[in-house]
């Protein structure tokens, strides 16, 4: 990797703020369902803890916008934090201001501190210049392990890097070695599965694709929204209004495109979206009123099966139904157990399904799982993702604080 790492500069005895991406399902209750993303930054944070730095940890959690949301307080976090390093773990009750700067100067070498949910303030998502250098004043050095977060350009992912010396943590490195040696050198075919709710979320990547992939295979949600276009009657289903032009023009390139563009061509249906209600599978065109598509039925599964037995490379993002609502995870789970049963290389990205492979023990199956979903997919669509271009290049080693 070109970037500097957290093992390229001093950080012995000193400040450091680590920008980590613990947005992590919660239950009702507030307790943490799946801890993989905290997981995943132990190795930076013990490596920091060897060095004796003083550890100021921030994250966002949920999307708050900008206001204090007492359900996605990091205290649960910080707990389950500090029960993997068997070790304590401080909290502040805020993101900036004078009660954290005194917690800060409190900090002995080997110490941790957790900021508050760094989306409770207002400016963090708007890339505030003020947040930014408040955030940055807390520390002597920035090292960034949120992976997942690289591509928004926020104040804690972006900003704060303008004010102090700012490399990667041992995740990203990790992220971007993986991901960037799979983009640069993948064979063919190459199928990309895409599922999750919001074309919104993925217009740049399917075009990109369209271009790169031999095969594009879509579910989810974000299906209907394209089924819409072609002129389906989705019944209650959720689909975007405001995509539905973008979702047209993007069948109409995929027609002139090398890549083959798979929508489902039966759904499972119910009328209430609730685990075991009542359902039924139909053609994607006779989808009654009231009722909504809420998995990819068996039909579009064995096509997508077909597609993924010839890939020699698969990166999938995005569960492929509701699959928090059983029996309408049944799409996502067999797709799931076809690429572990392949020889392809795997590459899946995201949260969700990282959660789904481990419940159904498939993890081991995949090549490599990434803790980024919408990063991934952009660092992988060729995008340069703000939180990378942020960090110090190696060749600029001679400009670091020394
Ligand atoms: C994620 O879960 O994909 C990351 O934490 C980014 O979250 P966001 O989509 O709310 O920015």
């Amino acid at each position: 990797m070109s970037k500097l790492t957290v093992r390229d500069i001093p950080v012995e005895g000193k400040r450091v703020f680590v920008r980590v991406d613990f947005n992590v399902p919660l239950s009702p209750e507030g307790e943490v369902l799946d801890d993989t993303k905290i997981r995943v930054t132990i190795p930076t944070i013990r490596y920091l803890l060897e060095k004796g730095s003083k550890i100021i940890l921030a994250s966002h959690l949920g999307r708050p916008k900008g206001r204090v949301v007492k359900e996605l307080c990091m205290a649960p976090v910080a707990e389950r934090l500090s029960q993997l390093l068997e070790r304590e773990v401080l909290r502040s009750e805020q993101v900036i201001g004078a009660e954290v700067e005194r917690a800060v100067q409190a900090l002995k070498p080997g110490d941790i501190l957790m900021l508050e949910n760094l989306r409770f303030e207002a400016g963090e998502e708007k890339n505030d210049p003020g947040l930014a250098a408040a955030l940055a004043r807390l520390a002597d050095v920035y090292v960034n392990d949120a992976f997942a977060t690289a591509h928004r350009a926020h104040a804690s992912t972006f900003g704060i890097a303008e004010y102090l010396p700012a490399v990667a943590g041992l995740l990203m490195e990790k992220e971007i070695a993986y991901l960037s040696k799979s983009r640069d050198n993948s064979p063919s075919p190459l199928v990309v599965i895409l599922g999750g709710k919001k074309v919104a979320d993925k217009i740049g990547v399917i075009r990109h694709f369209l271009n790169k992939a031999d095969s594009l295979l879509i579910g989810g949600a974000m299906a209907n929204t394209f089924l819409k276009a072609q002129g389906y009657n989705m019944g209650g289903s959720f689909y975007e209004d405001d995509k539905l032009d973008v979702a047209s023009a993007i069948i109409e390139e995929a027609k002139k495109s090398k890549a083959g563009f798979y929508l489902p061509l039966d759904v499972v249906i119910t009328e209430e979206l609730r685990a075991n209600s009542p359902s039924k599978t139909v053609k994607v065109g006779n989808i009654p009123e009231g009722w909504s598509a809420v998995d990819i039925g068996p039909e579009t599964v064995k096509v997508f099966q077909k597609m993924l037995l010839g890939a020699k490379m698969i990166l999938w993002n995005g569960p492929l139904g509701a699959y928090e609502f059983p029996p309408f995870h049944e799409g996502t789970e067999q797709i799931a157990r076809t690429i572990a049963a392949t020889e392809a290389e795997s590459i899946v990205g995201g949260g969700d399904i990282a959660a789904a492979l481990e419940t159904l023990s498939l993890a081991d199956g995949i090549t490599y799982i990434s803790s980024g979903g919408g990063a991934a997919l952009e660092f992988w669509g060729g995008k340069e993702l703000p939180g990378l271009i942020a960090l110090k290049d190696r060749s600029s080693v001679g400009n670091m604080v020394r």
